[in-house]
């Protein structure tokens, strides 16, 4: 007998997970089949992050430039192909930095418009308003402090932060406020493993660290950086679990070179008919440009014409997978 299908994780599930010193798992998705994978591996949360600016949408170095309609689009093919998962919207630059009320205009546009069981967004100090406002809507929100890769050129490029006392102290101020603000859970990114582990303990909520040591309540990476498909300088904080852009590549390769050298398509992957069809149809066109390879160009001409054009009505020989 199979096993039903496990319904939504509820949010103060997350809390309790803390409490027991569960480790949470994240990791971004932006489609279905990524968002699948990550379901049967059993992770908990899944962010549609704004990282589609880079891994997805080829936007060089920068999480900046990718938009709300965008956003909404990729979040919808993810909450499509899910359960059981959290499925977290992450506010794209520019949809949440104006005002309260654009930011909850923005965040209930995840919610009903792509069916996000929560959002993102980036930095604390004048977004905790953000939070609050979102929160009191009843939208859950996770915060994002440390790095904060919409704000990279501010912060001097994609650079760890708290490094320094003062920038510590600052961290863990803004990771409280965002709590204190109604948070369910804040990301921590690119932090020192002491001031993250200092965070962690002060607050009740989870934290989910990427590039933040091993003691927050969760961890995060990229799909796409710990799948190995993205190529090119790493962060020292990604491991990755799989080489993938290597496998695709040589796959693609030995396509392209089977189509070229006629290997592919072999008799395994080639319909055929039975002999009497096949003989009814090369008589019912006449004269065959099939039979007859001693005909003249004119009769060959004739014959392609007289096949041509193919009925509009008939169905396509094959769909996208293999019946
Ligand atoms: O957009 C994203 O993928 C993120 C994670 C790196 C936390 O914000």
């Amino acid at each position: 007998m199979s096993t039903p299908p496990k319904g939504k994780l509820a949010l103060p599930e997350l809390l309790e997970m803390k409490r027991r010193g569960q480790k949470i798992v994240m990791v971004t998705a932006y489609d279905s089949p990524g968002a699948r994978f990550a379901e049967d591996a059993g992770v908990d949360i899944i962010l549609v992050g704004d990282t589609a600016a880079m891994v997805v949408l080829g936007h060089q170095g920068t999480t900046v430039p990718v938009t709300m309609d965008e956003m909404l689009f990729l979040t919808r093919t993810v909450v499509r192909a899910v359960r059981h998962p959290i499925v977290v919207g992450d506010m794209p630059f520019g949809s949440f930095q104006v005002s309260d009320e654009k930011a909850l205009e923005n965040a209930i546009r995840f919610v009903k418009e792509a069916g996000a069981d929560a959002i993102k967004l980036e930095g604390a100090g004048p977004m905790v308003s953000r939070v609050r406002a979102i929160v009191e809507a009843g939208i859950p929100v996770m915060g994002h402090v440390g790095l904060t890769p919409q704000s990279a050129t501010m912060l001097g490029g994609f650079k760890t932060q708290g490094k320094t006392a003062d920038a510590a102290a600052q961290l863990v101020e803004g990771a409280l406020a965002l709590e204190d603000a109604g948070a369910f859970a804040v990301v921590l990114e690119a932090v020192p493993a002491p001031v993250a582990a200092e965070v962690t303990s002060r607050l009740t909520v989870p934290t989910i660290g990427i590039g933040a040591g091993p003691e927050t309540d969760g961890q995060v990476l990229v799909y796409h950086d710990l799948l190995g498909l993205t190529e090119g300088h790493l962060p020292r904080f990604v491991k990755r679990y799989a080489s993938l852009s290597r496998e695709i590549r040589d796959a693609l390769e030995h396509y392209a070179e089977e189509v070229r050298d006629g290997t592919f398509p072999g008799d395994e992957h080639t319909y055929g008919m039975e002999d009497a069809e096949l003989e009814a149809f090369r008589s019912s066109i006449s004269p065959t440009a099939t039979s007859a390879s001693d005909q003249t160009n004119d009769a060959a001409t004739s014959a392609s014409k007289s096949l041509s054009p193919t009925p509009v009505s008939e169905p396509p020989l094959r769909k996208t997978s293999s019946p």
